[in-house]
């Protein structure tokens, strides 16, 4: 089914100058980018964000590094979006994350891993209208 998923291009990402090449290899996936902005995350809007979190150890740390610079977020669409972009994406550790996805590519550790992706139809949901508005996103007409 055709379905929409909730990307973040992370500060460590944006750092190393590869918003571009993350985004193509979402273009060659097949997946749509239909909305799409920069933004420099406040600490309250990281810590809602990750909320799911709070209780982890590293939760601390996670909103401390992606308030510590710029991040693309992004709508991805597509057939099986959400399992689409996290397989491009790869293992949460890039260490596990195999050959050629984006974790693997240009990330070190599963504290500073590139990229996010939404793991479920109620995350994609939810985190999709917790950074962008209904007139923010653009399906394609053509
Ligand atoms: P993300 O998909 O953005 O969701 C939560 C983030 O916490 C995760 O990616 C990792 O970057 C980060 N993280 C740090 N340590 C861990 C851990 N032990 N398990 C899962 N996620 C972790």
């Amino acid at each position: 089914a055709i379905e929409r998923t909730f990307s973040i291009v992370k500060p460590d990402a944006v750092a190393k100058n590869v918003i571009g090449e993350i985004y193509t290899r979402f273009e060659r996936a097949g997946l749509k980018i239909i909305a799409s902005k920069m933004i420099h995350m406040s600490k309250e809007q990281a810590e809602g964000f990750y909320a799911e979190h709070k209780e982890r150890p590293f939760f601390g740390a996670l909103v401390e590094f992606m308030t510590s610079g710029p991040v693309m977020v992004q709508v991805l669409e597509g057939e099986n979006a959400i399992a689409a972009n996290r397989e491009i994406m790869g293992a949460t550790n890039p260490q596990e994350a195999l050959r050629g996805t984006i974790r693997a590519d240009y990330a070190v550790s599963v504290d500073e891993n590139a990229a996010h992706g939404s793991d479920a139809p109620e995350s994609a949901a939810r985190e999709i209208a917790y950074f962008f508005s209904d007139e923010e996103i653009c399906p394609r007409t053509r």
